[in-house]
């Protein structure tokens, strides 16, 4: 292979898994005259409760409305603080502010990037009413730990699973560990429904609750009163909110769902690929996956040893993206983003280990429907990035 032929190969940072099979699924709900929720809603719902292994899951419009209903089914209220990983995207935490609560960040460990639950206990007070842990890339947080505190401390804990199917800590799936989940199935996501979301738990009462406010927070069966089976007759038990997932979004995901498996493991060979290929280069650092855990390998983070560099991350980036790899960067810590910084008055300097690991890391493409040649561009740029720009 030439450099030049590489060259002119453009990887894209994402291309989603989508073939005939989806199409089909998708024209047969068109077909059908029923495009809103429904028997496929139901259908996936049931397959995805299957899927990892929870007694029950709750299809949404997205990962944010699936945390925002959990918070809301656990009574968040007005003043509460809710510990989430400052290393996360703005949706694990723009869901504690909806409600008039605070999110309080905490800081990472720098090996896994999830929040670190040492630096978590640190930030409890007595408002403190529920745990937000996020997977980043698909990692499992440190569930044991987490778990433990929520106990000591009588906390709820609400993991943000949108980057963790199919993950898994210790055995068991993310889904079935705590006792409320939420997935999302963006059109980046390891599942790609365009939009959408699922909730798992076990708690029946929480799935009631889940139900009811997805939908305006009227009674169950308000879907069907424009179907065969319904009544004109309806009753609104709460002020609820519109965030039920549609039929045509259900169909998409029960294909999606039945080669889940499949596009994890094209994943993992990318992975495995990459971290074969990187781990001799001294200038950058490979993912590190807990012995006990399984990853979905949503995102496969690089991280640079800048001492050993003569260019930052954001020069990394421009001669990757030159040499026709495009990359992205998972996450900005929220506390440095303007909005949380005049809310609730964090400042740059508060959670320095998110702050470090921050400015030396980036997400390279790996998603299943890589084909060779882009796997093999991958690796060419960054081990000649790597080259020539080490000291
Ligand atoms: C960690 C994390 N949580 C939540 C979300 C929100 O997911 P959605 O777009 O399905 O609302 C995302 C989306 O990228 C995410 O990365």
């Amino acid at each position: 292979m030439t450099t030049t032929k590489l060259v002119n190969l453009q990887v894209p940072f994402h291309r989603a898994d989508l073939g005939e099979a989806e199409v089909q699924a998708v024209s047969d709900v068109i077909r059908s005259g029923w495009l809103t929720m429904g028997a496929k809603t139901f259908e996936f719902e049931r397959q995805f409760a299957s899927y990892v292994g929870a007694s029950h899951a709750i299809a949404v419009s997205s990962c944010t409305a699936a945390l925002h209903l959990s918070l809301e089914a656990i009574g968040l209220s007005c003043g509460d603080e809710v510990l989430v990983p400052t290393t996360t995207f703005t949706a694990s935490a723009e869901v504690v502010a909806y409600f008039g609560a605070r999110p309080v960040f905490v800081d990472i460990d720098a090996a896994s990037m999830n929040m670190d639950p040492r630096e978590a206990e640190r930030k409890i007070t007595t408002r403190t009413k529920a745990i937000i842990p996020v997977h980043l890339a698909g990692t499992p947080c440190e569930m044991a730990e987490i778990t433990h505190l929520a106990d000591q401390y009588r906390l709820r804990v609400v993991e943000d699973a949108a980057h963790a199917l199919p993950s898994s800590y210790k055995g068991k799936r993310i889904g079935t560990v705590s006792e409320l989940t939420a997935f999302s199935f963006y059109a980046t996501k390891t599942l790609t429904t365009g939009e959408g979301g699922m909730i798992t738990t076990e708690n029946e009462d929480l799935v009631k609750r889940l139900q009811l406010m997805r939908l305006h927070g009227i009674a169950r069966d308000a879907w069907k009163r424009y179907s065969a089976e319904g009544s004109w007759f309806y009753e609104v038990l709460d002020t609820g909110y519109k965030y039920n997932l549609t039929d045509l979004q259900a169909a998409l995901g029960i294909v999606q769902l039945a080669k889940c498996d499949e596009m994890t493991s094209a994943r993992s060979r990318i992975a495995a690929r990459y971290t074969a290929a990187f781990q001799s280069l001294e200038c950058v650092e490979t993912p590190h996956i807990p012995a006990d855990c399984a990853t979905s390998w949503h995102l496969y983070l690089l991280r640079l040893q800048l001492d050993q560099l003569r260019i930052d991350r954001g020069q990394f980036i421009r001669e990757l993206a030159e040499r026709g790899v495009r990359t992205s960067v998972h996450f900005i810590p929220l506390h440095l983003q303007p909005a949380y910084q005049r809310n609730y008055g964090y400042k740059n300097g508060d959670l320095p280990v998110a702050e470090r690991e921050y400015q030396r890391s980036l997400s390279l493409p790996i998603f299943s429907s890589m084909r060779e040649e882009e796997i093999e561009q991958v690796i060419w740029a960054v081990s000649e990035v790597a080259s020539h720009w080490s000291r």
